[in-house]
């Protein structure tokens, strides 16, 4: 008997499945990521992780083949890692391999717990920040040339909004663990000179209506006043961002912002690129 997937998880899921169709829609957001991760790799990297490729609308597999012998897709969502790889080509095909059902938040489970019940000892808690620190036994760890984290950052930190609620007296403590676990995650994937690429969406056009209609050169003079403004996701401020994964003197390159239109929504995206040999090491 198969186990209905967790109430957060469902949410995921239904997210990922009204975009599904949305191929068209991501065209640009897609060429920008696509070209980012190709830019990153040097000749010599062949193995490439994609976490939280979803339905693979952000990433064009068959371009990213052309330039990695193996190519990894992580996911919590089964199906729509499954419709990423429907109708590659066979080379492409025979070099992405999937890891699909995949908790990149380590805590998915006790925040289904929590949903349920939101008040729990400071203990439970304690455990629970300490524990969105693990790495999921699921990959390899050190294996990576290039290591990709695709929006999925704040997908990851809404899971304890979805949970909680921003009310929740320990929220923002979930949301640094969760944070700073993921940036950990990463350097840990990657090889000793294997490359970070976060990508991350940083605010919407719901608090920053201008975004959706701000002029391509006007475009990162309001994102740098929005997050001056303190207008950014919770957790996600781009600077923190490079400053967490700056930390033991990597070298961390910004890419300037771009729009990403979802639907109704407009999204600011950023991109944030270790350069020099990873020294972050506070892997567990
Ligand atoms: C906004 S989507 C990224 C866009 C996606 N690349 C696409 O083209 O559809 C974020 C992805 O994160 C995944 N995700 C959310 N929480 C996750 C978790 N705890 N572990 C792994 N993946 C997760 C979702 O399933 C979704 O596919």
């Amino acid at each position: 008997m198969t186990s209905l997937p967790s109430p957060i998880a469902r949410v995921h899921f239904e997210r990922n499945r009204c975009t599904r169709s949305d191929r068209d829609a991501f065209s640009g957001h897609r060429s920008q990521v696509t070209e980012l991760i190709v830019n990153t790799a040097s000749p010599s990297h062949r193995r490439l992780c994609l976490l939280g490729v979803g339905n693979g609308n952000d990433v064009d597999l068959e371009i990213l083949a052309s330039h990695f012998d193996e190519i990894c897709l992580v996911d919590l969502d089964t199906a729509a890692l499954q419709q990423c790889v429907d109708g590659l080509s066979a080379t492409a095909a025979s070099r992405t391999t999937l890891r699909a059902g995949v908790d990149l938040s380590c805590i998915l489970s006790q925040l289904d717990l929590l949903h349920a019940e939101p008040s729990v000892p400071q203990q439970t808690m304690d455990a629970l920040v300490s524990m969105a620190r693990d790495l999921p036994s699921q990959i390899d760890l050190g294996q990576w040339d290039v290591v990709v984290s695709t929006c999925l950052l704040s997908q990851l930190v809404d899971s304890v909004f979805i949970a909680v609620g921003a009310g929740h007296p320990r929220s923002a403590d979930l949301v640094v663990a969760i944070r700073d676990g993921h940036l950990a995650q990463l350097a840990a994937l990657a090889g000793d000179c294997g490359k970070i690429l976060l990508i991350t969406d940083f605010v919407s056009s719901d608090t920053l209506p201008e975004l959706r209609h701000v002029s391509a050169d006007q475009l990162q003079s309001l994102v740098h006043q929005a997050v001056a403004n303190r207008n950014f996701f919770t957790g996600l401020n781009p600077a923190v961002l490079l400053h967490r994964l700056q930390k033991d003197s990597v070298l961390v390159k910004p890419y300037p912002a771009w729009r990403w239109n979802l639907g109704p929504r407009c999204f600011a995206v950023c991109a944030l690129e270790t350069v020099s040999g990873l020294t972050l090491r506070d892997k567990k």
